[in-house]
């Protein structure tokens, strides 16, 4: 196909808004899939995800389109992560592609993830056509809605197609918007081959799959590629698109997207990002590529050490197709065996683990999320510190640094000063403050360690959910850092010290402590809980003893009832871990993290 034949897109969209419904009808109305196998929903793949417990990452189609005026057009939608917290990834896709239909609920109107993945869009300058789904509601109010397109985001809206993918209304006229009003791809033919590593998924038939978009030159069956951010060589064994089935192809041509696969064995030898060439050619890497480097760090322990095996098994099975999760064994005195795993932020970590707990059946004990610290000894030696268990003694450490980071806020006017104040507490450096309309931005310099605990939660509650939010790292500082302990009954408890800085440690050390004292439950004796930095107690509380009976309530025969209470106590015992003489149940080693 000439490349003034080929469109490539993406959509945008706020959860429920209709994205998937649309794709579905794009494809339908083109005849891409026969109707009788047209299945709802053709781009979602989550029953095989299911069923083989993996994911199945390439939601991208190819459709052929013969629009008004004769001609055949080749269109390719890649789907995007809705998660802007793989905001790198999200950035990766979108720079594959020219274009975005952007989808708002005429009944709804702008919501904060739409802005998010909006400006990802704007930002790798696509041609933006806004589509207002869901007329043949009666709620629909396409006028409001077209206007806050306007006013909140900023774009063009008078061209705004309104569409009904339930019904099919609009869906003509969105196919010729995209090939009327998205840019063809540019590239040249003759230059040597380079392409973007879009995505990459592990398939059990296949080995890993590896979504290309060709920028310049072509890429046929049987040839030598090279990735060349690290210098590996393979061997295509074979070429395709998406249709949404793999069909194979003999090449892929300057912006085509589509897959290859070479005897790849893992995710992680490939890189989101990277830039894909002949074995012996030069080419200039793609600008923007950054290998994924984890940057958050916890332990996570089954609650029930019987488990340990079928977490590795589910540790390494999601490992196979997740590049950016690192792990390593880890022994903890208080939970037992688990492991140190390593994300690139924390709601990567918290997919990582409700994956683990929902579809592998696991209960899970994650320890306080951690960044990685730099320790630089007395004589002058540097080692990574990935766990604060692992903290050397002060008397052989010179100094410590941590990771920093670039925040980068949008938030609607209203908000901006309890915005403000948040970063401010998290020991921010405002760097920049601009306005768009009734938006600001605001751009700070933070800890990395302020950030990973519930930075995200407190700024989506501050802000109602209209602020959205994206860093990036920008390197190490100096700062005055020290491990605290938590101690119950004058027992450590490794699972939750923490590096913290030395300004804010008696914060968060009673913090810690009065929130522990509600969390554990009383005991025949008292319990000292306890917050030390060394040998340095910095706050305390005493769990005071009770008598802990509920049975005791139930006078006289009511023996059922009894039992039920003994069988709730045992099924309470369960979730609890012992420590020394003191039991504290797992959520509150959950709990005991979070700050408010
Ligand atoms: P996620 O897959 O959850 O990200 O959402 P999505 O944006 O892909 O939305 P999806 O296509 O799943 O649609 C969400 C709901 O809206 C579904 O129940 C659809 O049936 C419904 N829906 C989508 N488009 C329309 C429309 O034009 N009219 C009406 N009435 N309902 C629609």
């Amino acid at each position: 196909t000439p490349l003034s034949h080929i469109r490539n897109f993406s959509i945008v969209a706020h959860i429920d808004h209709g994205k998937s419904t649309l794709a579905d009808r794009l494809i339908q109305s083109t005849h891409t899939v026969a109707d009788r196998d047209m299945k709802e929903q053709m781009l979602d793949a989550m029953d095989i995800e299911r069923e083989r417990g993996i994911t199945i990452k390439a939601n991208t189609v190819r459709i052929d389109y013969v629009a008004d005026n004769g001609e055949a057009y080749v269109l390719n939608l890649i789907d995007t992560p809705g998660h802007v917290d793989f905001a790198y990834e999200v950035s990766r896709s979108m720079r594959a592609v020219e274009g975005s239909l952007l989808v708002v609920d005429s009944t709804q109107g702008v919501e904060a993830q739409t802005l998010a993945n909006v400006y990802q869009a704007i930002d790798a300058d696509h041609e933006i056509v806004p589509i207002l789904n869901k007329i043949d509601l009666p709620a629909a109010d396409c006028d409001r809605v077209a206007e806050q397109i306007e006013d909140v985001i900023g774009i063009d809206a008078s061209g705004a197609i309104r569409v009904s993918a339930k019904t099919g209304v609009g869906i003509k006229e969105t196919l010729e918007a995209i090939v009327h009003r998205l840019p063809a791809p540019k590239g040249e033919e003759d230059a040597d081959l380079k392409a973007m590593l879009v995505d990459s998924w592990y398939d059990s038939y296949l080995g890993v799959i590896v979504l290309v978009r060709i920028i310049d030159g072509r890429l046929k069956k049987g040839e030598r590629i090279r990735f060349v951010s690290n210098g590996t060589i393979h061997h295509v064994d074979r070429i395709g698109v998406f249709r949404p089935q793999m069909q194979v192809v003999d090449s892929l041509g300057p912006g085509e997207i589509g897959f290859l696969t070479a005897s790849i064995k893992q995710v992680r030898d490939t890189r989101v990002g990277d830039t894909v060439t002949h074995e012996k050619k030069i080419v200039k890497p793609l600008p923007g590529f950054k290998p994924s480097q984890p940057v958050v760090f916890c332990g996570l322990f089954p609650v029930d050490s019987s488990q340990f095996e079928d977490l590795r098994d589910a540790i390494d099975k999601l490992a196979l197709n997740d590049a950016s999760f690192s792990f390593e064994m880890e022994t903890s005195a208080a939970l037992g065996f688990g492991f140190r795993c390593g994300f690139l932020g924390l709601l990567h970590l918290e997919v990582i683990r409700d994956r683990i707990e929902r579809e592998y059946d696991i209960d899970l004990i994650t320890t306080a999320p951690s960044v990685v610290y730099r320790i630089f000894m007395r004589d002058g030696a540097m080692q990574e510190l990935h766990n604060p268990a692992d903290m050397p003694d002060l008397s052989v450490v010179d100094h410590l640094e941590e990771p920093r980071i670039k925040a980068t806020i949008l938030v609607p006017d209203e908000y901006l000063g309890d915005v403000l104040k948040l970063c401010q507490d998290r020991r921010g450096v405002q760097q920049d403050l601009t306005y768009a309309g009734s938006r600001a931005m605001v751009v700070y310099d933070l800890p990395l360690n302020e950030v990973v605990f519930d930075f995200y939660d407190r700024l989506k509650s501050v802000t109602k959910g209209y602020a959205s939010f994206d860093y990036q790292m920008t390197g190490y500082q100096t700062d005055n850092l020290v491990k605290m302990s938590v101690l119950v009954n004058d027992e450590p408890v490794d699972a939750l010290s923490m590096m913290v800085h030395r300004d804010r440690a008696e914060m968060r050390g009673r913090a810690m402590v009065e929130k522990l004292k509600d969390l554990i439950p009383r005991h025949m004796f008292k319990i000292p809980i306890q917050a030390a930095i060394g040998g340095k107690v910095i706050a305390r509380e005493t769990l005071s003893a009770m008598r802990k009976d509920v049975t005791a309530k139930c006078y006289g025969g009511d023996a059922t009832r009894k039992r039920k209470l003994l069988d709730k106590q045992k099924a309470g015992k369960k979730k609890m871990r012992q420590f020394g003489k003191v039991e504290i149940p797992q959520e509150a080693f959950i709990s005991a993290l979070k700050m408010d």
